[in-house]
């Protein structure tokens, strides 16, 4: 059944078309009240984060040469359990605080303050939509976050200051729980392959039936269960993906696909919208924050780097941790990942 109220008569479908303009006439309408928003790592390349899976500049791709037993094995809670300090190796690179929020970020933040923004569920472990100042209790951080930490052992959380000390610190440090009878490992709240994913993500998957617009950015749609929340809003809710290659199943009358960068096409919508300065303006914002988190890690300005340089620089600080940690430690056994994940999050 079409909402009432739009397009109903002329039209079965919700959305008047399969561009820019229709999506934004549509966004502007009293029919669409509740926008739900998917985020994948796409979102964040132009940050200077990679992703995980783009051919080439993909986190993965570049792991695949070092002497891990498959590259997910860094995000894998068995392998971490026997050898930590890849993991703790790429933590320190992609520990938030360098990073700046894209304008898709703060395209979010405009959602929220057109009061159209109902949850922004994302797979980034970035925290880029909080910099970007989208309120905590619109985000659900599905494989969880830097923000918290605790031992995989007892579950004691674990200082912010003293695992932020040893992760930036110059060599390795491998935070350890203070318990005495204790002393397991720490790790931050990221969801590992193997782990559940939080509370929050489930309670909250059930709003998705209130959706009126799906938008699903940056992502891969390849790790479950997040994947399958495309498949959870109402039969006549439109679903959107902003995605640089086709990802997923989007083949319902009201699917729309914009393939491209997600910044630009976000600009193009806000265009649509008549948002565009406000646009710019938030994302003027951002740069405070990524100010006050440089004086904090007294990092000098640095020289823009492309994502092939980031991460270029990733694995070559990876490359030297394992061959410092070959030297102390037995090889590790080889084996996939599909043959180590639970049922909780997988690929
Ligand atoms: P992937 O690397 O699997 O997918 C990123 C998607 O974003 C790809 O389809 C890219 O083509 C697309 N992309 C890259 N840059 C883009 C841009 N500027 N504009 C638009 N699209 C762009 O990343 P995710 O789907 O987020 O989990 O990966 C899901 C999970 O797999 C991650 O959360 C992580 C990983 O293993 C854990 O580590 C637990």
């Amino acid at each position: 059944m079409s909402k009432p109220g739009y397009a109903a008569d002329q039209n079965p479908r919700i959305l008047e078309g399969n561009d820019l303009k229709a999506l934004a006439k549509y966004m502007k309408s009293d029919s669409c009240q509740n926008v739900f928003l998917m985020l994948g790592a796409g979102v964040s390349t132009s940050a200077g984060i990679p992703d995980f899976r783009s051919p080439g500049t993909g986190l993965y791709a570049n792991l695949a040469r070092l002497n891990l037993p498959f590259p997910e094995a860094v995000f894998e809670i068995g392998f971490f359990k026997k050898n930590p300090i890849p993991f703790y190796t790429l933590a320190k690179e992609l520990y938030p605080g360098r990073f700046r929020p894209t304008h898709t970020h703060s395209f979010i933040t405009l959602l929220h303050s057109h009061s159209l923004l109902h949850t922004c569920f994302t797979q980034n472990i970035d925290t880029l939509e909080r910099r970007a100042g989208v309120p905590a209790h619109k985000i659900i951080e599905a494989h969880g976050s830097f923000a918290t930490q605790r031992c995989i052992d007892c579950k004691t959380p674990f200082d912010a200051d003293k695992i932020k000390k040893a992760v930036l610190s110059e060599e390795i440090e491998i935070p350890r729980c203070e318990r005495r009878r204790c002393k397991g490992l720490v790790k931050p709240d990221i969801v590992f392959f193997g782990e559940g994913l939080p509370d929050q993500f489930h309670k909250s998957i059930r709003n998705l039936r209130k959706a009126d617009l799906l938008i699903v950015l940056g992502t891969s749609l390849t790790v479950h269960p997040f994947a399958s929340l495309v498949d959870l809003v109402p039969n006549d809710c439109p679903r959107v993906l902003i995605n640089l290659d086709e990802v997923g199943d989007f083949n319902k009358p009201d699917d729309v696909l914009f393939l491209g960068k997600c910044d630009d096409i976000v600009r193009e919508l806000c265009k649509e919208l008549g948002w565009e300065e406000e646009l710019d303006a938030a994302w003027e914002k951002t740069k405070d924050s990524l100010d006050a988190d440089k004086q904090e890690r007294e990092l000098e300005p640095e020289p823009e780097e492309s994502t092939e340089d980031e991460v270029e620089k990733i694995t070559k600080n990876l490359e030297q941790a394992l061959k410092v940690n070959d030297k102390n430690d037995e090889k590790q056994p080889s084996s996939k990942v599909s043959d180590v994940v639970q049922p909780e999050l997988v690929e």
